[in-house]
């Protein structure tokens, strides 16, 4: 053989195993930001993503009418992007503004009633917003976690929104308050946004293990689902749980054509929450899942290119503006922002 050939040989031989290894290896989730539709055109390393307050009850009043836990702007931050309050006494114009200004939003969970909640109106707005932009080409992710899921799976679904989560017909009563559970997955999980790109073994923990943290009381099943023909036409389930009872419900769905993410349980709690109240795992692979679903959801804004109009006005709006309050004696939480 002529040197030249026994380079060509050599690289051929190392191209080969370099192919298969790839293939037997997870798709790595931080090689690059993917929305999807398996896009991976980064427009954005500046990220800043809007969560949703809430309307405070019982002895927090005393430090604001509204809050947010601080556990979302901890996971947003963990994962490079930036957080901003989305205020949910602002008006539609002031929302609007705001939306051309941001590249995701988080609606958190909370025990709000949807019926009597600017919640509802704002989360509305947004989500109605997002579905139009990314009609038009512009990505912008949502995360509804718990009273998001609700709230999102609510209007998706075409529900009469002044009855809440009162609505029987929709939702199941569970018995899944303060509970660790496992991930049931569908036999098609590796086509599923949320799972592509995840590490088989964290996937492998979330089913084997009782680790996925939910704290509600009230569900989508399965069977809803299925006979309800927009939610299934919007959405993919993507993992179910069982309540104490054996009661199977909807786990996490996402959108099938848009990039919204429900989850009924909480993966950032983790690494952020440290009541001795709950039942909330803090091993390594469940801390791990928290980082994973963290850089999943910040990747996928980084594909909006909304921006602040100026600097500015970005400063004034981001959650350093603010102090975070102790409030382990009050709430199930470390820390939370008061408005
Ligand atoms: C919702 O917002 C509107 C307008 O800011 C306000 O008038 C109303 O009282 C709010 N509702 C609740 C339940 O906070
Ligand atoms: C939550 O669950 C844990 C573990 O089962 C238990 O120790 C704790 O008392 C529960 N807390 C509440 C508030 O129910
Ligand atoms: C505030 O109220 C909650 C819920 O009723 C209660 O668990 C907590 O102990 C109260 N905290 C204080 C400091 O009063
Ligand atoms: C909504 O609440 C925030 C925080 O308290 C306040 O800064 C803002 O001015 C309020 N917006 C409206 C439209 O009332």
């Amino acid at each position: 053989m002529k040197a030249e050939e026994k380079t060509t040989t050599v690289l051929f031989v190392i191209l080969v195993i370099h192919m298969s290894l790839a293939v037997e290896m997870d798709m790595d989730i931080f090689a690059e930001p993917f929305d999807h539709a398996g896009n991976r055109n980064t427009k954005n390393d500046r990220p800043i993503i809007g969560v949703l307050s809430q309307e405070t009850d019982g002895n927090v009043t005393i430090f604001g009418s509204q809050l947010i836990a601080a556990t979302y702007v901890k996971f947003i931050e963990s994962a490079g992007g930036r957080m901003a309050p989305i205020f949910i006494n602002s008006t539609a114009p002031q929302i609007e503004k705001l939306f051309n200004s941001i590249n995701g939003a988080i609606f958190p969970g909370g025990h709000r009633l949807l019926h009597h909640s600017n919640y509802t109106r704002v989360g509305k707005q947004i989500l109605e917003l997002a579905i139009k932009a990314y009609d038009n080409g512009d990505v912008f992710p949502i995360w509804g976690e718990c009273l998001g899921l609700e709230l999102i799976s609510m209007l998706v679904a075409g529900r009469d929104m002044r009855r809440g989560q009162l609505d029987s017909e929709f939702f199941t009563d569970v018995n899944a308050e303060n509970i660790s559970l496992t991930l049931n997955l569908p036999k098609d999980y590796k086509t599923a946004s949320v799972w592509k790109y995840a590490p088989t073994h964290m996937v492998k923990y979330l089913h084997d293990n009782k680790v996925a943290y939910n704290n509600h009381v009230k569900a989508i099943t399965p069977q809803t689902y299925h006979k309800n023909r927009l939610l299934k036409k919007f959405f993919r389930i993507v993992s179910t749980s069982k309540d104490r009872k054996g009661v199977e419900f909807i786990s996490t769905m996402e959108g099938k054509k848009y990039p919204v993410y429900l989850f009924h349980w909480h993966p950032a709690k983790s690494q952020f929450e440290w009541s001795r109240d709950l039942d909330i795992k803090h091993s390594f692979r469940s801390i791990l899942t928290g980082q994973y679903f963290a850089n999943f959801f910040v990747q996928q804004a980084k594909l909006s290119e909304h921006q602040f109009p100026s600097v500015e006005e970005e400063r004034a709006t981001l959650i350093s503006n603010y102090k975070p309050t102790d409030v382990h004696n009050y709430l199930p939480f470390v820390q939370a922002y008061f408005f």
